[in-house]
């Protein structure tokens, strides 16, 4: 099967690219390709001609997104219509990832696949264009993951990066401790596309991510206990630091589809060990 894979250097697209390896995929990224770019995208698409595209490029500074509004739509919502409408020409099945942030987050429940979505961010709005334009194309998987963690892309730093990059200097850190989220292994996430795409599920939304959910502060303190680094953690509320984005106080995915990920605490000792 001829496959493609976008977004191909960042931390998703690097888990996919060695659990796809067998197939050889097309590995591309910007440089090789612009998915805001629509006449580009039509020429080099129909020219490789995939049977299997799957989309992680995306614009992922959610911060950064309320201040780039056009740019996150155009890269989360235009640029996923160009693939689609080309997926559709040429046959090709379509995988787009998204997120916990298209809910608004006031369910301490949590989200199942098929709650309405309510976003609270630009980024929420933008990665819900996506789902929207994702549902169009003829075969499609929309899977939903929150908080991404395993090797960062070049020049990028993930939240696990900048816990143990602050626990060199500081000898007490202030993690907020009021907003809940389900940390969402790389590896695990590739591994758990490639299972869909095999059983062939049914076209739809999927929440894909590690069993189990935790505040930002139990996630950090989880991070320090498996690295035995001895710091002092302090609780602190989303309000206390100023943010550009209003982020879910429970992004919480509630996978009632598939069968159960492992825990999030199992893949991130697997990650830190
Ligand atoms: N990271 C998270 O915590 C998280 C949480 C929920 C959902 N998600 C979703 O999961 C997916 C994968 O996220 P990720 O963290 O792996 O992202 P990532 O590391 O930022 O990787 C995305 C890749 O796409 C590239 N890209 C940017 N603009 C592009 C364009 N116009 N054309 C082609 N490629 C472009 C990026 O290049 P540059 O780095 O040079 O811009 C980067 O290499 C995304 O759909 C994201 O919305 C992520």
């Amino acid at each position: 099967m001829k496959v493609l894979i976008l977004g191909a250097h960042g931390m998703l697209g690097q888990a996919l690219a060695r659990v796809f390896a067998d197939f050889s995929p097309a590995l591309w990224d910007k440089d090789e390709l612009d998915i805001t770019d629509s006449s580009a995208v039509k020429k080099r698409l129909v020219e490789l001609n995939p049977e299997l595209i799957i989309n992680t490029a995306a614009f992922t500074d959610v911060d950064g997104a309320e201040e780039n509004k056009k740019l996150a739509h155009e890269l989360n919502g235009k640029a996923v219509k160009n693939l689609v409408d080309v997926a559709n020409e040429i046959g090709a099945t379509f995988v787009q990832y998204s997120t916990a942030y298209v809910f608004d987050g006031k369910n301490p429940d949590g989200y199942k696949e098929e709650d309405l979505p309510n976003p609270s961010s630009v980024y929420g709005e933008s990665k819900l264009e996506g789902e929207r334009e994702a549902v169009k194309a003829k075969k499609y998987y929309i899977l939903r993951l929150d908080r991404l963690f395993g090797k960062a892309g070049e020049g990028k730093t993930s939240f696990i990066d900048k816990m143990l990059e602050l626990a060199k200097t500081k000898k007490k850190l202030t993690v907020i401790a009021d907003e809940y989220g389900c940390p969402t292994y790389a590896p695990d996430l590739a591994k758990r596309t490639r299972e869909i795409l095999e059983k062939q599920m049914p076209n739809g939304v999927y929440h894909c991510a590690n069993e189990g959910s935790c505040s930002w502060y139990e996630w950090a303190r989880e991070i320090f206990k498996i690295k035995g680094i001895d710091i002092e953690l302090k609780k602190a509320k989303a309000t206390d630091f100023s943010r550009k984005a209003t982020r879910p106080k429970y992004g919480v995915l509630n996978n009632t589809k598939l069968p159960k990920m492992r825990s999030w605490k199992k893949a991130l000792a697997e990650y830190l060990e």
